[in-house]
């Protein structure tokens, strides 16, 4: 079995590239290394997939998603995961044409290739938890400790797929991966695709290139280490977020391939028990790595979510198979031992 990773650099894609071999499969890894485009030098994903097929068997190709060569790969994948995007809300603001261009041209651009050419494969696509926009912020929350909690208990495991889509801001970002995420819906429910949409929130990993724009989690590490004064965007470093490992993320992608179940989209993070906010990380950080950080705070993000924790129960139910694996204290262990190797 072949499957065809888009992004096979970045930091999902390169869980998913290590994933699928482990596992028997042959994989083909596209990335045109976009992200060093994006956010400079210090971003940059070639040296991810360089380490990779030091030790995993991959057939790797530099180039783009949109590059019509890509029919001759899916002719001969049975299967996609399309990880390959500019991931970040408050860069999409600099560069609203090409985050549109990657994210909604050419996730709609590699799905018609797929219903011209395979349509009968199953596509994993990365969505985002930033198709809700500013949805949780219209929630009520009170400061517990150093983090805020929803007043409504109902809220307690997170939010689920039916959060409200419109009638707010989401930045251009959520805007092209709102458009990805139905064309992915449309493309199964309209053309038969075998599309699953998964929508996390923070997913990050010893492969992660980061920078303050994208993956807060690493890039929180490097200030430790480094001692540099870090800033904290709006909220008073009380908002919350539900942590991913990458490696857990590409896990279920592999359930979803080996069976899907077109057209369902999915929350994805690392749910209550890896929930953390950004204060609690200060401390956590600073345990790991035995380095007292400096920080002070800078103003508030655009559509930058006050709450965030992953429903996880539909993923669960579908994949009872799958779970989250790996501990918050683990994911910041991994972070911290792959910058201290770099
Ligand atoms: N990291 C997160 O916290 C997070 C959260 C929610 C959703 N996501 C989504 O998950 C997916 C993977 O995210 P990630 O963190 O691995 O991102 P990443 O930036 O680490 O990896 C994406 C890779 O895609 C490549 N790429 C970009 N445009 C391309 C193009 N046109 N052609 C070929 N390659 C191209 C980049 O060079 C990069 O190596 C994305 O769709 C992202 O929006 C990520």
């Amino acid at each position: 079995m072949k499957v065809l990773v888009t992004g096979g650099a970045g930091l999902v894609g390169t869980e998913c590239c290590k994933l699928f071999a482990k596992e028997g499969w042959d994989v083909i890894s596209v990335d045109n290394y976009t992200r060093a485009k994006i956010f400079g030098k210090d971003a940059e994903t070639r040296s991810n997939i360089e380490k990779t097929r030091k030790e995993y068997n991959i057939e790797h190709h530099e180039m783009d998603i949109r590059d019509e060569k890509i029919a001759e790969l899916i002719k001969k994948s049975d299967a996609i995961v399309h990880t390959a995007a500019q991931p970040s809300h408050p860069r999409s603001i600099e560069i609203p044409m090409e985050d549109f261009q990657i994210n909604a041209y050419g996730t709609l651009f590699l799905l018609e290739m797929v219903r011209k050419h395979k349509k009968e494969i199953p596509f994993a696509f990365c969505s985002t938890n930033k198709v809700y926009g500013e949805a949780p912020n219209y929630f009520s929350y009170k400061k517990v400790g150093r983090r805020f909690e929803p007043l409504d208990p109902t809220l307690f495991d997170g939010f689920d797929e039916n959060l409200r889509i419109n009638h707010m801001m989401h930045t251009p970002f959520g805007v092209s991966k709102v458009a990805a995420d139905l064309y992915c819906q449309e493309y199964a429910y309209l053309y038969g695709l075998k599309t699953g949409i998964f929508r996390m929130g923070c997913i990050t990993g010893g492969a992660a290139k980061a920078v303050e724009m994208h993956n807060w989690e690493p890039f929180f590490v490097k200030k430790a280490l480094t001692g540099e004064e870090l800033t904290i965007f709006g909220h008073g470093g009380y908002q919350v977020r539900d942590v991913i490992h990458a490696a857990d993320l590409a896990k279920l992608l592999f359930e979803f391939v080996k069976a899907p179940r077109p057209g369902e989209s999915y929350n994805i993070g690392g749910a209550r028990k890896n929930s953390i906010s950004l204060l609690e990380s200060i401390q956590l950080i600073e345990e790991v790595t035995g380095k007292k950080m400096k920080y002070k705070f800078g103003p508030e993000r655009e559509a930058d979510h006050i709450w965030w924790i992953s429903n996880i129960n539909k993923a669960r139910l579908h994949y009872p198979q799958w779970d989250i694996r790996i501990g918050l204290k683990q994911v910041f262990k991994d972070i911290y031992e792959a910058l201290s190797r770099a």
